[in-house]
Formats: C-alpha cells, sequence, structure tokens
C-alpha cells in the first residue's frame, strides 16, 4: 500500500519526526562505555511512553524476524547493522553503536536511525563508513522531489555508497512509511533513475543507506532478529524521514535540540 498524507497528517508527521530525533539524539548522549544495551531500550520505553506515543517495534513481527520484537529500539553493535535486538551486552570504548527507532504519535509514524563511536574511535575507517552512509542519505534527500521518481534516489544513494567502495545489499532499504512503519514503495539502496513509482506531495519517505565494509551478505544471529556482516566487518547505518511536498523534500527526524 501506498499512502498520500494530508496537510493535517504531514503536521503530525513532523511532531512524530522530532520527537523519534529527540529521543535519538539523548540517547547517542547517554550511550557511553559502560551503557547496557537494555539500559538503552528502557530510556527508549520512558521517552515514548512520556511522550504518549506508541513503539512501532514492541508488538512487530514481520516475517524478516522471529516473534514479537519485544524492545523498544535496535540496538546494532559492530558487525550487527540491521534489526539490532538489544540483549545485555556492556558497551566498551571504540564500540560502533547503530540505534534506529521508529514510533508512532498521533496515529502517525517516523524512523530514523543514527550510527557513531562509543568513547574513542578505534580505527578511521569506522568513520570514514559513518560518513559516507551520512553523504548517501543527503544525496538520496537531494534527489527527492515531486515529478521524479523513486529509482532517482536509489541512484543517487548508490552512487555515493559505490563512489567510496562499498559493496551495496538489495534484499533491506527504505520505505513508505505514514498511518504504518512499513509500507510500499521499497526505496532500494542502488538502481536507475527514471524508474519506480512517481514521487509526490504528501508521500513520506524513509531512506536508509546501510552498508557493511568488505561484503553485501548478512547472517541472521541466533536471537532471530539481528542482521550481521557474514564476514564479521563493521557496518554504517542513517535514515531519516523525509515528506515530498510541493518544493522538495522536507526531513522531518532532525533534532529540535
Ligand atoms: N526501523 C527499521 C527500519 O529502518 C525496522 C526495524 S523493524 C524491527 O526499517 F522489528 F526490527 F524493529
Ligand atoms: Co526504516
Amino acid at each position: 500500500m501506498i499512502e498520500i498524507l494530508t496537510a493535517a497528517q504531514i503536521d503530525r508527521a513532523r511532531a512524530t519526526g522530532a520527537l523519534v530525533a529527540d529521543i535519538l539524539h539523548t540517547l547517542k548522549d547517554r550511550a557511553r562505555v559502560g551503557t547496557n544495551l537494555l539500559d538503552i531500550d528502557r530510556w527508549a520505553q520512558k521517552m515514548i511512553e512520556d511522550a504518549g506515543a506508541d513503539s512501532c517495534y514492541v508488538d512487530y513481527a514481520p516475517s524478516f524476524g522471529s516473534g514479537p520484537f519485544g524492545h523498544y529500539i535496535c540496538t546494532a553493535v559492530n558487525d550487527a547493522v540491521l534489526h539490532g535486538l538489544p540483549h545485555d551486552y556492556t558497551l566498551a570504548d571504540g564500540d560502533l553503536l547503530t540505534l534506529d527507532l521508529a514510533v508512532s504519535l498521533h496515529g502517525i509514524a517516523a524512523d530514523s536511525a543514527i550510527s557513531f563511536i562509543v568513547g574513542t574511535t578505534r580505527d578511521p575507517e569506522d568513520e570514514r563508513m559513518i560518513e559516507t552512509t551520512q553523504r548517501a542519505l543527503a544525496a538520496g534527500i537531494a534527489a527527492a522531489r515531486p515529478g521524479g521518481r523513486i529509482g532517482d534516489i536509489s541512484r543517487a544513494i548508490g552512487t555515493v555508497l559505490k563512489g567510496d567502495g562499498y559493496p551495496i545489499n538489495m534484499e533491506f532499504g527504505g520505505h513508505g512509511i505514514g498511518t504504518t512503519m512499513h509500507q510500499d514503495p521499497h526505496v532500494a539502496n542502488d538502481g536507475r533513475p527514471g524508474r519506480g513509482y512517481v514521487l509526490r506531495p504528501g508521500l513520506l519517505l524513509a531512506i536508509e543507506p546501510w552498508i557493511m565494509a568488505d561484503t553485501d551478505q548478512l547472517v541472521t544471529d541466533a536471537d532471530g532478529w539481528t542482521l550481521r556482516s557474514a564476514t564479521g566487518a563493521r557496518t554504517a547505518h542513517s535514515e531519516h524521514t523525509i515528506a515530498i511536498t510541493e518544493d522538495g523534500a522536507e526531513i522531518l527526524t532532525l533534532p529540535t535540540r
């Protein structure tokens, strides 16, 4: 299903996006050497509940996971990249952490992810990889305009990722979002310009370039959720929810402070 939101719904999406971004950045500030992933999950739960919002994850049971997710945020460390199920793990100096959060507020969802280093950077390649996903995200957003097509966004992302020498996994990518978190159209992290669904005002998209340093192959953890690089290589992920407007793309998941 593809949804086109009304102006009133886009307004609500702005509020949801700001909430998601503020929670993510608060958690980024709090995540230190010695922080447990389950603490981050509890903090996320509290902030979601205090805001009167609903988690898009806790009861979510898609075909690509095993049973309801049961947690409030995805926490992926080092070689883990997507759908990181929070578990009893204490962050160490130099860990590469990805936080991915989606919530719904007044019936409209927003989804965003950030990667960062906990404590001191051990390998400059980690920073380079994170920066590549941020630049790919910016390029994808810049390519999103009314009358354009999904393939324009995919190509812009893929050009940056490949240009920096990273392989691209085509199984998981961005997606439409609105009254629910995962909708059509799929936004692959590489593709052909001029192809795919035509972008129109009122369409909300979650755009999410993610990479693994030396492979495009994923393996699933014993937890049935967490996806890791098949080689054990480190990974990075950057995601924003945007709205297509008459003028172009508006980023909804920017922090307000
Ligand atoms: N927010 C993720 C995405 O970017 C999806 C997480 S699904 C979960 O699309 F079930 F793992 F939480
Ligand atoms: Co998403």
